[in-house]
């Protein structure tokens, strides 16, 4: 199926859309070792890596460091990835590999070539000096991954600006910018925040952007990338989205999005949850929506496949575009309410390669779910 059809009430926003050109560059990566004992992975010129670029001699060893690190992914995922029993599976093929392509055990030592874009908002938008742009994004990233190793702080794409490119982000830009706009757009997962600070800096009013993360200190570590504390007015609730309650901080609980939104982003996040909680991500953003709205729309990218189903060792379920169509079958039927989506395979030869793994039946997909 072609990218994204709209809706014909949609298609006013829409406006000119480029292609997207993806880079097959090869870059130099350092595979993370795995010992079956321990079910911990290790890189030793990772750590020599950080610790030039520190010039300090006060790095941990690397089974201190390994220790650390175990344990913060065994703390975070009770919280972020817990798994929910399915046996969904029978109807589904399963194929190990995901977790390597979701669960760092890729740390790229050098930044990709993709990176240009986001320098340029840097020293743009953020005002950062072009000599010091390279050392701040070298600094967030290790600060990030000693919170969560994901494999998209480990290869640098929570950096990567190319979902720009992409229809869906033309078209709620376009919605955004139109005269006498009051449309509203919330980052599900939105870590750094890079999505909402490229918004900004296309001109849409940051009052009109929200963000929502289970990691407040990603969303800090947002602030100090984009140098925008107290400019940037977009509003950022902490929350987890498969709580049904309203569990949050002193940001604010997830409830006060309720209905309030017209537009939802939501990039590598699917991916990480099995299918029973992406019921329940899913039936949250449905609840953030304005239900007056005909022409919301949520979109993103994440990891999909040929062949759906749950990945046990990431537990996780992977879609094709039939099951992407079925999830959101069931949560029209628990909200009372229709969708419609569309999936595109986005052309990534390099994407088996950055797990060190070769399921081929894995894809890079760009999503949309529109009202049907
Ligand atoms: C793989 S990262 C993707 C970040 C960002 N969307 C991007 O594309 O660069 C997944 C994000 O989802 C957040 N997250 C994970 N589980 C969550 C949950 N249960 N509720 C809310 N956010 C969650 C993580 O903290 C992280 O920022």
């Amino acid at each position: 199926m072609s990218l994204f059809t709209p809706s014909l009430s949609i298609q006013h926003w829409l406006g000119k859309v480029s292609t997207s050109k993806h880079s097959t560059s090869h870059h130099e990566w350092s595979i993370w070792e795995r010992d079956e004992k321990t079910d911990c992975v290790s890189s030793r010129k990772r750590l020599r890596a950080r610790a030039k670029r520190a010039n300090s001699c006060s790095v941990l060893s690397p089974s201190q460091n390994m220790q650390r690190l175990l344990l913060r992914v065994q703390e975070y995922s009770r919280c972020v990835m817990a798994p929910v029993e399915t046996n969904r599976s029978e109807r589904h093929q399963s194929k190990g590999s995901l977790e390597s392509l979701l669960k760092g055990h890729v740390y790229l030592e050098e930044l990709p070539p993709d990176i240009e874009p986001i320098k340029g908002l840097l020293e743009k938008y953020s005002g950062v000096r072009a000599r010091e742009v390279d050392r701040l994004i070298y600094d967030i990233r290790e600060r990030l991954w000693e919170i969560y190793p994901f494999a998209c702080v480990g290869h640098f794409r929570f950096l990567s600006l190319k979902f720009t490119l992409d229809p869906p982000y033309q078209i709620a830009l376009n919605r955004l910018l139109a005269p006498r706009s009051k449309a509203t757009f919330l980052d599900v997962g939105c870590c750094v925040g890079q999505v909402l600070r490229q918004l900004a800096y296309d001109g849409v009013d940051s009052s009109r952007l929200y963000g929502t993360d289970i990691e407040p200190r990603f969303l800090e570590a947002g602030y100090d990338l984009f140098r925008d504390r107290g400019r940037f007015k977009a509003t950022f609730v902490i929350g987890d989205m498969l709580s049904q309650g309203d569990s949050g901080s002193n940001y604010g609980g997830l409830n006060r999005l309720h209905g309030r939104m017209n537009i939802i982003h939501a990039t590598s996040f699917f991916h990480l949850f099995s299918w029973e909680n992406q019921i329940l991500a899913a039936q949250r953003m449905v609840r953030f929506l304005d239900p007056s709205d005909p022409d919301v729309m949520i979109f993103g990218r994440h990891v999909g496949t040929t062949t759906p189903g749950d990945r046990n060792s990431a537990k996780a379920f992977l879609h094709n575009s039939a099951s992407w169509q079925e999830l959101w079958d069931e949560v029209g039927k628990m909200t009372g309410t229709k969708w419609r989506t569309e999936i595109d395979d986005i052309q990534e030869p390099e994407m088996h390669a950055e797990g060190g793994s070769m399921d081929e039946t894995l894809r890079r997909i760009r999503f949309g779910v529109f009202r049907a």
